[in-house]
């Protein structure tokens, strides 16, 4: 396949602002350009990490499928599945695993963070870490290179994850000869990382997030609920240092983010951009959120969908795995 543009989303939670800003939406715009052939997927497997709730982590999968159709994703210019219906991602993340010290594991950021904490608070290290979370950078791995992709749109949390799956396709490489083109990662350098309500990253793990999808009313009360600094109304404010402001350009017109620049300028009270911000978010969801509750409430067009993708999917990894599998000696 040319150029593959590949990315997924884990189903760990509802997709927020973060997500949507860091990944869905350049992953979208990349998705129109000429001559790629975007891969999209839902994560279910890497969400396995975490939700161990049959139910809740059906309709979260439901959910990040459902959030990519209603934001734009055309399954018919997209391959679009679930993960977990590839099962080639789960022989080569077997035969990746084998290509990977575990020294690059130890190293990975995740695994790190929780290492880390744990020693804090006098945890044995590996407490809570189970080896689907340990190895998750090497089934992220089979996921990028079993469609030999070339651009990983994704938030600047997951670059070293892209990172690792470099090096692992050049071990591979170096042992068997050119098989995986090396992946790169692209990320959305002014918004890498989105703050949350609380200033830190917004993330589903710290409970600081806007959901994309939340009702009208509950949008309204977050947004208002952003930390800003205590400038009074008439003061100068800068836009760069402005999480408002950066929301605010995702989702109005030039016309309308030249004019909040100018306001931002002249002085203008963070009760009003607040408010601002609201009416232009809220009209751009509209339609979004409802594509995505009629979508939510008929789950078999989703499984339609992914079902065609996933075959779609499977007519590139069934003869690539076995490529794979003749050159390391398996018998095919
Ligand atoms: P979370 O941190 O909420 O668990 P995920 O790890 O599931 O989010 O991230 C899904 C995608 O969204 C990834 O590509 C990630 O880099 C991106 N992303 C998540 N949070 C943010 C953020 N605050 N700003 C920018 N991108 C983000
Ligand atoms: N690890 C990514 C995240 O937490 C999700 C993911 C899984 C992914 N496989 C991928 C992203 C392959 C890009 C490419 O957000």
């Amino acid at each position: 396949m040319d150029n593959v543009i590949l990315t997924g989303i884990k189903p760990t939670g509802q997709i927020h602002l973060g997500n949507y800003i860091g990944a869905i939406k350049p992953a979208l715009a990349l998705a129109k350009q000429p001559n790629v052939k975007p891969v999209y997927f839902v994560a279910d497997a890497h969400g396995l990490t975490k939700i161990h709730d049959a139910k809740e982590f059906r309709q979260l999968s439901y959910g990040i499928a459902a959030t990519w159709l209603a934001l734009g994703l055309d399954p018919n210019k997209t391959i679009f599945y679930r993960q977990s219906d590839i099962p080639e991602i789960f022989e080569l993340n077997w035969i990746l695993a084998n290509f990977t010290s575990k020294g690059l594991m130890n190293r990975a950021h995740a695994y790190k963070a929780i290492v880390e904490s744990n020693n804090e608070i006098g945890n044995d290290p590996d407490f809570g870490v189970n080896m689907g979370l340990f190895t998750y950078p090497i089934l992220m791995t089979a996921d990028i290179l079993m469609f030999q992709s070339k651009i990983v749109p994704v938030g600047k949390d997951q670059i070293q994850h892209v990172e690792i799956a470099r090096d692992i396709a050049a071990n591979f490489n170096k042992t068997y000869g050119e098989t995986f083109p090396l992946p790169a990662y692209q990320v959305q350098e002014e918004t890498a990382v989105l703050p949350g309500l609380d200033g830190r990253k917004m993330s589903k793990s710290y409970h600081n997030t806007i959901p994309l999808f939340t009702n009208p009313a509950t949008l309204q009360k977050l947004i208002n609920k952003i930390k800003t600094d205590s400038l009074p109304p008439e003061a100068e404010k800068n836009p760069k240092t402005s999480i408002l402001f950066t929301l605010y350009k995702e989702f109005a017109s030039p016309e309308e983010v030249d004019a909040m620049r100018r306001q931002y300028k002249e002085g203008i009270g963070w009760g009003e951009v607040k408010k601002q911000l609201f009416m232009v978010m809220d009209r751009y969801l509209q339609e979004p959120r409802e594509r995505y509750s009629e979508l939510m409430a008929s789950p078999e067009k989703i499984d339609a969908i992914l079902r065609k993708g996933a075959e779609q999917a499977r007519e590139y990894s069934v003869p690539f795995l076995k490529e794979i599998k003749r050159k390391i000696g398996f018998y095919v």
